[in-house]
This record gives C-alpha cells, sequence and structure tokens, in this order.
C-alpha cells in the first residue's frame, strides 16, 4: 500500500510517501519566519502553510517517484495543534482525496510521535515504554500494540520543550531553543549550577518544569555575568535528569525492556546519550529515531496510518480537526 501523508500541525509543512511502511520521501518545510518573534505566530504559520503546500506535496510524490493516481490512501494530522494550521493540511488532503478518489485517514500528531521508535526500528517490541518529548508536549506511554497504548504520566505545566525553548529565550538565543542549549552545553559546567529536579522524587510519572524555569530566571538576574555555556549545561542536565530517571523508572516498574524516546527533544545529544548508557547496562533495547523523525515530520504520520489500516482502522468520511485533543488512555 502506497500512502501520501501530510503534517502542518505547528510550523513546519510536511509531506511523505511511504509504501508498506517504507519511507520513499520525506520532505519537510520549516518557517523561519517566526524566528524574529521569539515564538510561533499562528496566523503566519497557516499562511505560510498555505504557500507551502502544493510544493511540498508535490515534491514528496517526485522524490518519491510517484504521482496521485498510484497513491491508495491519503493519511493527514488532523490535531492536537494551531487550528488554523491544521486547516490547511487537512482541507488540501480533503481536496486531493475527494479529486483523487482516495480514503483519507486522520491521524493524532503526539500518538504519530508515540510510534516514531517503530518507524526507525520495525524490530522494536511490544510493549515499549515511550517517552515522548516535544514542544507541546511531555509524557510517558506503556504502549501495548499498535492500536493500544496507556499514557502514565505527563507534565503538570511546561512541556520539556517549552522549558528549554524559555530558558533559550532568557539566554537571549534564537527559537527554538532546544538545538541551541545543545550546542552551548558542550562547552559547559553541567555541574556549575544546581537548578531544581522537578517531582525527580515523586512516585508519580508526572513530570514539572516551571521551577526549574523560575530558578534559571533568578539566577540569571542575580548572576549578570554569568557564563552562558554553564547556565545552558546546568539547566539541560536537570531537564535529562528528570526525563532519564522517569523513563528508566517506568520500564522497571512495567517490567518492560524495550525503551523508546521521540520528538523534538529526542533529538538532543545528552538525552540520547545518557539513555543509551543506562538501557545498554541493563540489556534493554533502547531505540532512538534520526532527528527526521523525532522532530515534526509526515513520515511518522503516514507510518501510524499504515499500521492502523493493518489493524482495520477505517478511513473517515466525516472528517473534524480537533486542535486541543490528548488522549489520555488507550487509542481504542
Ligand atoms: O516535536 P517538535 O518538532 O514539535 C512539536 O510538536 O512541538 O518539537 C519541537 C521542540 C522545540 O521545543 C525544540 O526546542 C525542541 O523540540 N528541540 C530540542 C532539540 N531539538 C529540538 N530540544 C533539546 N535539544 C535538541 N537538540
Ligand atoms: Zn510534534
Amino acid at each position: 500500500m502506497r500512502i501520501l501523508a501530510i503534517e502542518t500541525s505547528c510550523d513546519d509543512t510536511a509531506a511523505s510517501v511511504l509504501y508498506n511502511g517504507t519511507v520513499l520521501s520525506n520532505i519537510i518545510s520549516s518557517q523561519d519566519i517566526h524566528t524574529a518573534w521569539g515564538g510561533i505566530v499562528p496566523e503566519l504559520a497557516s499562511r505560510e502553510h498555505v504557500k507551502a503546500i502544493g510544493v511540498i506535496v508535490a515534491e514528496a510524490l517526485k522524490q518519491a517517484g510517484t504521482d496521485m493516481n498510484n497513491i491508495d490512501a491519503i493519511a493527514v494530522t488532523n490535531g492536537p495543534g494551531l487550528p488554523g494550521s491544521l486547516l490547511v493540511g487537512t482541507q488540501f488532503a480533503k481536496g486531493l482525496a475527494i479529486r483523487f478518489n482516495k480514503p483519507l485517514y486522520p491521524v493524532h500528531h503526539i500518538e504519530a510521535h508515540i510510534y516514531s521508535g517503530y518507524l526507525e526500528n520495525p524490530g522494536l517490541s511490544f510493549p515499549s515504554i515511550t517517552l515522548v518529548v516535544s514542544g507541546g508536549h511531555t509524557g510517558l506511554f506503556v504502549v501495548r500494540s499498535a492500536v493500544e497504548f496507556d499514557m502514565i504520566g505527563s507534565t503538570l505545566d511546561d512541556a520539556a520543550g517549552e522549558a528549554f525553548d524559555k530558558i533559550a529565550k532568557m539566554l537571549g538565543l534564537h527559537y527554538p531553543g532546544g538545538p541551541e542549549i545543545d550546542k552551548l552545553a558542550r562547552a559547559g559546567n553541567a555541574d556549575a549550577m544546581a537548578f531544581p529536579r522537578g517531582l525527580i522524587n515523586h512516585e508519580s510519572f508526572d513530570f514539572s518544569f516551571s521551577g526549574l524555569k523560575t530558578s534559571v530566571k533568578q539566577y540569571l538576574q542575580r548572576h549578570p555575568h554569568h557564563r552562558i555555556e554553564d547556565v545552558a549545561a546546568s539547566a539541560q542536565r536537570a531537564i535529562v535528569d528528570v526525563l532519564v530517571a522517569k523513563t528508566l523508572r517506568a520500564a522497571s516498574a512495567y517490567n518492560i525492556g524495550a525503551v523508546t524516546i521521540a520528538g523534538g527533544v529526542a533529538a538532543n545529544s545528552e538525552l540520547n546519550k545518557r539513555m543509551r548508557q543506562i538501557c545498554e547496562t541493563r540489556n534493554w533495547m533502547f531505540v532512538s529515531p534520526r532527528n527526521a523523525y523525532c522532530t515534526d515530520n509526515a513520515a511518522m504520520i503516514g507510518y501510524l496510518a499504515a499500521l492502523r489500516i493493518g489493524n482495520n482502522v477505517q478511513p473517515t468520511a466525516d472528517f473534524r480537526i480537533n486542535p486541543t485533543s490528548i488522549r489520555k488512555k488507550s487509542a481504542h
């Protein structure tokens, strides 16, 4: 089965073609326009999607060596995300589905992140423990099958990526701040400041990053001559410590020896290194998707649609966007 997938939930316009779950093309256009504003401006994001979507979909088809007549199904992110951005992708997909008479599958953006470890390595077994850490979401999941997962923990305030972005902004760095902090931290001393590790000893699998944010802010006010590399390294260490501790504790508690990370923050080099090292010592499988499958992309949307189609999930005629939905329990 050949699937065309479209993703426009936030500030990346993305399209991908997959053949039986294998990625043939994965095209993405990121919107630089937001950098000057220090964060995403929703109205600008949807306008940029309108400009890019036709070109990006055409390029995905071209690189896959195919055209709409040879596509069997269309998958598109219908939420959560920015309503105006979601509308561009979903309406484009709906138009293609009507024009070419193809079935249309809505895909939940966070669920697609959850399964991106399986996109990277289809040999990854069920069940797995998956940490999803993006700009908008932070959650821990027990993934039981292609259609069944439980969210066992989530952030009580900021998402991990949001914490990276807000701290980066305080340091005068560009948006998105995560990659900038990652880079600077390599030249910094991670033990220079003891920033708080929210809820690290709490028995739940929930997260909290607002205390860290406040602590960094106060530190910067009190120490105008700080070394930016040290602040970046210490803040990153505080975030990574909590993410690693909770994920590995979940794997032990549920007796699951397969761990994956996903979402934009999963591209973080320290998070990857620490998770890999500890999983290796415990003889657990660890799958870290390549960066192109961690940050927002359409390949993960097409892959989850393919998994679900294989599990008899039906296309939809009554198609709606769902900007705010986060499922707390199983997918079905
Ligand atoms: O999944 P994603 O591309 O978009 C959302 O669905 O939110 O995640 C974007 C987030 C941003 O907050 C960005 O700063 C963060 O992922 N990020 C990183 C790194 N690369 C991206 N955070 C830490 N280290 C990185 N290397
Ligand atoms: Zn995302």
